[in-house]
């Protein structure tokens, strides 16, 4: 049996997107086809939405919001936000494979989203009768409070790499809060928010409240981030496309969160656990073989420890094999030949301009998978500041190592990038983990154990990274607005 067909494509998987309470096809009728990047083999094809297909969804999400979901008590929200975290966990060896299938993820780590897009629903349902307002004191004349109000029709604009993940990140907060959702998943990867469409549907969500709709992002997604009745725009993605999502969203006065991308530092002082740190460099760059928005791919490190660090991670890194998702490689492909070819371009040119490669640099080759977009996981060392590696957003599995002389210089260069997303520092003296935490700018930072954190904690960045927090309570802002009442009394 050649590769490519060894896996099975699922019965059923979607072929429509899901509209006001239907499966539609676009009006169009045109399809995108949807492939596993470790083979090339198509699996799969969903509609290719435009202007009219958005008009459609949009139309359905602000008719829900008005109509059925404000007659929906918060309780009864929360209840369906809770048998939506139900139905996943039930569904979600099916949801691993298919995730897996189409992003090419190790099938540990789709397992592992599957459970945290659980995770964000069962979080938010808990939400949904306790967002309450103030009341003011304004002395015995007045009375004045707060009320929570939806925003309204909220858009979800997702990217590949963390495809339903990503997505219940975005829909948990907003339907906690009483918004209707009209999502637009990455058209290399919407198999997973199709199929939460009809979990949220089968978990008694009115039609209209969600709304999933597939397309390109300069036609689908662009029409959405136009719409004038959409109130907000959760964005998630590169930065150029932010910029423009921003712009757009402006014209129509919508307020946007801009998640975007990172080049985010892990500190080692001299003084850490290097066994936790090289284990931590590892996952920090190596997970979803490096397209992760907060990977660690910058590994800042103190001269006396970089012998000690290199010596670990340069055969670390050549032991971890490539291949397939489903066969749980310990690196997947990247999602597609653009990508590849982005993060060979990157690597090719440090090459050439004398940057030394201590291990992988090229393109990944798997028995029988010469289709697959493969790279392997690859470490840049003592590389400069200026360095377009050191400064630009790769996405693929390659860490840029910066050696420094001093706890403050390690501060200077964390810093020395126009992104902010996370920075992580390993080191057993807290009180300089605490002033690292203090100086550096980002969203988030980890101490000890990069990636620390979870569903609970606040997520996003600052300069270049973006704006606005998704995850725990942090994310309910952008859901709510704060309608202020005052009586005077007579
Ligand atoms: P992208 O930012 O263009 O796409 C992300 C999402 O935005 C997709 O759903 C896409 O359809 C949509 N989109 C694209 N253009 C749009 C527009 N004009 N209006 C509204 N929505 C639009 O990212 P892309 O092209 O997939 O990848 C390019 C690079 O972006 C990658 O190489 C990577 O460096 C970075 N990236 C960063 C991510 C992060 O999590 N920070 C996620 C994905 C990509
Ligand atoms: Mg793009």
């Amino acid at each position: 049996m050649s590769q490519a067909t060894r896996w099975a494509i699922p019965d059923g998987l979607p072929e429509k997107m899901f509209i006001d309470g239907q499966w539609v096809a676009s009006a169009s009728g045109r399809m995108i086809d949807t492939i596993d990047p470790a083979t090339g083999r198509v699996i799969g094809r969903f509609p290719d939405a435009n202007t009219d297909d958005v008009d459609r969804a949009v139309a359905g999400a602000r008719k829900a919001l008005g109509g059925e979901w404000r007659a929906t008590t918060p309780t009864m929200r929360g209840r369906i936000l809770a048998r939506t975290a139900a139905l996943i966990r039930e569904d979600a060896e099916r949801l691993a494979y298919i995730e897996t299938l189409e992003s090419g993820k190790p099938i540990r780590e789709a397992r592992g989203d599957i459970e945290t897009a659980a995770g964000y629903f069962e979080y938010y349902a808990g939400i949904a009768d306790k967002l309450q307002g103030d009341s003011i004191p304004l002395g015995p004349d007045f009375m004045s409070f707060t009320l929570h109000e939806p925003v309204g029709v909220t858009a979800h604009i997702i990217p590949w790499n963390f495809p339903l993940v990503t997505t219940a990140r975005g829909a948990g907060p907003a339907l906690a809060a009483g918004c209707t959702a009209v999502i637009k998943p990455a058209e290399q990867t919407s198999l997973t928010s199709l199929i939460l469409a009809d979990i949220l549907h089968q978990a008694g969500l009115p039609a209209g409240v969600c709304n999933v709709i597939t397309g390109y992002g300069a036609d689908a997604g662009a029409s959405l981030t136009a719409h004038p009745d959409v109130s907000h725009v959760t964005f998630t993605g590169s930065v150029p496309t932010g910029k423009t999502v921003m712009k757009t969203a402006a014209d129509h006065v919508a307020s946007v969160t801009l998640e975007l991308g990172g080049k985010s530092p892990l500190v080692v002082l001299a003084d850490a656990d290097l066994d936790a740190a090289v284990e931590g460099t590892l996952k920090a760059i190596y997970l979803n073989a490096g397209q992760v928005c907060s990977a660690g791919s910058r590994l800042v490190v103190e001269r006396s420890v970089h012998a000690a660090m290199m010596e670990r991670l340069v055969p670390a890194s050549e032991a971890l094999a490539l291949g397939h998702g489903l066969d749980d490689a310990q690196l997947g492909p990247l999602i597609s030949a653009e990508q590849l070819k982005k993060v060979a371009d990157y690597v090719d040119g440090a090459r050439a301009r004398s940057v030394s490669v201590a291990t992988g640099g090229h393109i990944g080759e798997v028995t029988d998978m010469e289709d697959g977009f493969f790279y392997t996981p690859t470490i840049l060392d003592q590389v400069s500041a200026d360095e377009k590696v050191v400064q630009e957003e790769i996405f693929g599995p390659v860490l840029c190592v910066q050696v420094v002389d001093s706890p403050e210089q390690a501060i200077a260069v964390a810093n020395g990038t126009d992104f902010g997303l996370v920075a992580g520092i390993y080191t057993r003296d807290i009180n300089r983990a605490l002033e690292f935490a203090r100086d550096v700018d980002s969203g988030q930072v980890f101490i000890n154990q990069f990636f620390a954190g979870g569903i609970a904690t606040p997520f996003g960045g600052t300069k270049q990274s973006g704006f606005g927090r998704e995850k725990g309570l942090a994310a309910m802002a952008s859901y709510y607005r704060v309608k202020c009442i005052t009586t005077r009394l007579t």
